[in-house]
């Protein structure tokens, strides 16, 4: 692998939280991460990476943020993911965790490889659940 790459969208930066743990795995793994907003990302980007991390917090009622993420996510289904991994994470309130679930179906759907089932992690990543986005990291570059 060259560079795995975090793609995230957080708006008041849990999620970006959990990016920040998931490249400190990866950089633990000797890997290189390059981290990058959604609103700087590109479909060729995915296109040219082999391992990804893709982060959103439930927004809306159970879904994606609709205006960058969503879009993003959309133009990105028609790539090749055969030979790919990937890693799902973002952060949540009061729901179950049904918008992490619905996206990893979705992802699936799309011919993706989830290292682990998408890590949905309740507000600011603390303690264990830091832990969690570490190993996730991890798992993403040792796939
Ligand atoms: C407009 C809006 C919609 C939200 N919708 C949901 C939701 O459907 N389910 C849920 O569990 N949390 C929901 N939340 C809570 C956020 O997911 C939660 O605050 C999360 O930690 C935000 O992470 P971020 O800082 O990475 O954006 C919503 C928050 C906002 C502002």
């Amino acid at each position: 692998m060259d560079k795995a790459l975090i793609i995230y969208w957080s708006g008041t930066g849990n999620t970006e939280a959990m990016a920040n743990g998931i490249a400190k795995g990866i950089e633990a793994e000797g890997k290189e991460v390059q981290i990058v907003s959604v609103d700087a990302a590109n479909k060729d980007m995915v296109k040219e990476a082999t391992h990804i991390a893709l982060g959103c917090s439930a927004m809306g009622a159970e879904v994606l943020e609709e205006d960058e993420m969503e879009p993003f996510v959309e133009s990105i289904e028609d790539i090749d993911w055969s030979n790919k991994k990937l890693a799902l994470f973002g952060s949540y309130d009061w729901g179950d965790g049904e918008w992490m679930r619905n996206w990893q179906e979705r992802m699936e759907s799309c011919g993706a490889t989830l290292v682990k089932d998408g890590l949905a992690v309740n507000l600011e990543p603390e303690g264990e659940e830091l832990e969690k986005c570490i190993d996730l990291g991890k798992a993403l570059v040792t796939a």
